[in-house]
Formats: structure tokens, sequence, C-alpha cells
């Protein structure tokens, strides 16, 4: 099988170093061309038919975000490219950007004009200091080649946090202020940077958008699963003989992308289960694969797709001990801000060891199930609400893995 690229078409051909190189593959057409359409009528192709879908986890309609923004009151908006990347196992936004910064700067203009934004922020994860180096540099190549116009791209390094991400902690990171997430409503397209209207866009998103506008919507909804259309970056990791990102439209089903790109589970073992979307997602047993990767089958069958973040377990593991690590990036990462995450992350990754050190009880079980309804229920943003997603899909699709535990059999 082969990958069908649209946001990695350019990685490894051009040199993502030389403007010229994209310009040479038809880099920046696409923005002139938008710039020579209505903005409504752009927003209106992204929304309408072109069904973009944000790839940076929750799936919304990018044009139908534009168009928020676009018709918000107010002067002075911008528009943030979120490349904090900070979902455990995905790496596929370090990927685009040292690969082809240009299309997503292409991507982040288009969506400047669309709404009017004069000011534009990439916010980036501040361990990938080669990203930030490349996408400083295509700025400034950018701007010397008069592409920027009058509207200005600054490249801001993360504080270093998983909660960055959630586009409301990032939009307080960005303004200097502690990255806790904010209320919603107000949607950041409504307010946001410095309460100005703003959109907040991921990496792979924006990095669609040229070819969107070039080829045009019905092209674009050619390609896929019909309400998720066009494709989508997996990075690849855990058991699985080829580790890396691969782009394929998202009709693909999960089994191919293990077994065709990621070349079947290492060492010859058999496949226990499979995480897609990232740490705050549940599990998949084998028998599941033969679905669509589109974010709407994926949570027809109790899965996700999130960020792409593709995790292949093999069965030589007992999910608790896999669960022990993710129980613990959860409890670092709460940002403390609401009682349920920072008091709930604390003891469910403290009975977590205790059950995978053998010390665990069936009410320890309980206890956990009580805890993840509690912050299912009342923590203040997802990341709370989710952090124990994985644990209870554990429980629920492998039971036996945490009887052994307790029962001190392995
Ligand atoms: C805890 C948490 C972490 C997140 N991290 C990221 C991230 O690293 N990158 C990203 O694009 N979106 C992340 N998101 C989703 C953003 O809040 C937002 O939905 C996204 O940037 C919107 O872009 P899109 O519509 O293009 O997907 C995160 C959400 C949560 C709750
Ligand atoms: S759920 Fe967690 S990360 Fe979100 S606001 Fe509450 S403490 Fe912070």
């Amino acid at each position: 099988m082969e990958e069908l690229r649209i946001t990695l078409r350019n990685a490894g051909k051009i040199n993502p170093e030389l403007i010229e190189d994209y310009i040479k593959v038809g880099g920046y057409t696409a923005l002139k061309k938008a710039r020579e359409t209505e903005r409504e009528q752009l927003i209106n192709m992204l929304e309408q038919s072109g069904k973009l879908r944000g790839r940076g986890g929750a799936g919304f309609n990018t044009g139908l975000k534009w168009s928020g923004a676009f018709k918000a009151k107010g002067a002075i908006k911008y528009v943030v490219c979120n490349a904090d990347e900070g979902e455990p196992g995905t790496y596929k936004d370090r990927m685009i950007i040292e690969s082809d910064p240009h299309t997503i700067l292409e991507g982040i203009l288009i969506g400047a004009y669309a709404i009017d934004a004069k000011e534009c922020y990439i916010y980036c994860r501040g361990e990938y200091e080669n990203s930030i180096r490349i996408l400083r540099k295509a700025i400034a190549q950018a701007e010397e080649k008069g592409l920027c116009g009058d509207v200005k791209i600054r490249v801001h390094s993360g504080a270093g946090s998983y909660v960055c991400g959630e586009e409301t902690a990032l939009l307080n990171s960005l303004e200097g202020k502690r990255a806790e997430p904010r209320l919603k409503p107000p949607f950041p397209t409504v307010a946001g940077f410095n309460a100005k209207p703003t959109v907040v866009n991921n990496v792979e998103t924006f990095a669609a958008v040229p070819a969107v506008v070039e080829k045009g919507a019905d092209w674009f909804c050619s390609i896929g699963a019909e309400q998720y259309p066009g494709t989508k970056v997996f990075s690849l990791s855990g058991d699985i003989t080829n580790k890396g990102c691969f782009e394929a439209a998202t009709n693909v089903k999960l089994r191919d992308i293990i077994d065709e790109f990621g070349g079947g589970v290492a060492n010859g073992k058999q496949l226990k289960a499979v995480q897609l979307g990232g740490s705050s997602c549940g599990f998949l047993k084998p028998e599941q694969l033969d679905t669509q990767v589109d974010l709407d089958s994926m949570r027809e069958i109790g899965g996700s797709l999130g960020s792409g973040a593709l995790l292949v377990i093999d069965d030589s593991h007992n999910m608790v001990d896999i669960l022990v690590g993710m129980a613990k990036f959860f409890n670092h990462e709460s940002c403390g801000k609401c009682t349920p995450c920072r008091e709930g992350t604390l003891r469910v990754a403290e009975l977590i060891e205790k059950i995978a050190a053998g010390n665990g009880s069936s009410q320890d079980l309980e206890e956990i199930k009580l805890l993840s309804d509690y912050m299912n229920m009342s923590a203040f943003c997802a990341l709370g609400q989710s952090a124990t997603t994985a644990i209870t899909s554990a429980m629920a699709l492998f039971p036996e893995d945490f009887s052994a535990k307790i029962a001190k059999e392995v």
C-alpha cells in the first residue's frame, strides 16, 4: 500500500531551508490565489465543501472556525498555530515543520488573509529547538521575498508543559500568564489572544490548507472518509517494526497502517492492543482493527483519532505496567487549577503503581473507577476529564491483567 501525502508532499524532496525549493514545486501559489479570492468565498469553500477538520485532536471544522473569527467584531485579530505537540507518542508536527516549513507558513498566511489578521504566532514546543530555528529562518525568507506583506509571524518557544497545547492555556502562556485553561465560552474566535478574535489551529491543519486552496474543495473531498476527508499523518511507536510518520487517506483501515506502513508487530510477537490518539485515549483490541481511521469511525468503536499517535503493544506486556507511565504523566502535567484533576491524578497514579507492584486489591480498582467518574464529570478541562480514559478502557478490555497483578501472578 502506498502512502498518500498532502501535508508531507514535499518531505524529502525539497531542502526545507531553501524557500526557492518550495517555490519551484509550486509553493505560495495558493496564497496568491487566496488573496485574489473574496474572503467570504474562501472561508465558505473551507467551511461548506472543504470539510477540512482540525488535525489537532478535536476535529472541528476549520472553515467554521475561521468564519467565526472573521465575523467577530474588532479591528485586531490574530492567527495562532499550535505547534506545542505535547501528546505522548506524537511527533508528526515536528516532521512537517522540519521537512516543509513553508507549507505551514503559507497556510498561516492564508488564514491571516481570510480573517483579516495582521499578527500571527507559532507556539512551538520549547524542546523543538531545531523546529524553532527552521521556522524562524523560513519566516525571514518569506519576509525577504515580500510574501508576508503587512502580516507579521512570530515564533514563540513553549513553556514546556502538556497543558500548553490546550488552546486557551496556550493563549494564556502566550500572554505571559500561567498556562491554565480558560473557561469556554467565550471561545478564542470571539475572545482569544489579548481578548481579541483569534483562530487557533494545529500545524497539520495549516499545512493542509494550501493544497485545499490550490486544488479545490471537490478534490479534497474526493479523498478519504466522507465526513473527515483528506489525509492524516500518523506517528507510530511501541512494539512495531517501522517507527516513524506515515500519511494516509482517512478511509484507510487501522490494520493497514499497522501492517503495511508499520511492517506489523516487531520481533514476530502477537498484537495485544493499540492506542490511537495518545495517552488520553482508550485502547482497541486486534479484532477492532478493520475499521477506517477517520475520527467518526474510531469514535463508533470506542476509540479516537486524536493527534494520530499510534501506540502498538505486543502480548508480552501486562497492561497495568504500561498504565503506570501514563498515570504518572497526567499527574505530572496536571496544571493544578482544579481539585478533581490535581488530587485525582495523584491518587490514581498512586493506586496504579500500587497494583503494578503487586500490592493492590479489588477495592483499589473500585476507587479508581469512582475517581475516574468524578474527574470525568467535574475536571475543568479535557486534560483532567480524559486522564483516566486509558485506565478505564484497559480495565474493561483486559480485566485479567488487573486480576493477575492483584493475585500477584505476574
Ligand atoms: C491537554 C490538551 C493538550 C492539547 N495539546 C495540543 C497540541 O499539542 N497541539 C494541538 O494542535 N492541539 C492540542 N490540543 C487541542 C487544542 O486545544 C485545539 O483543539 C487545537 O489546537 C485546535 O486546532 P485544530 O482545530 O486545527 O485541531 C490539546 C488539547 C488538550 C485538552
Ligand atoms: S483539569 Fe487538570 S489541567 Fe485542566 S484545569 Fe483542571 S487541573 Fe488544570
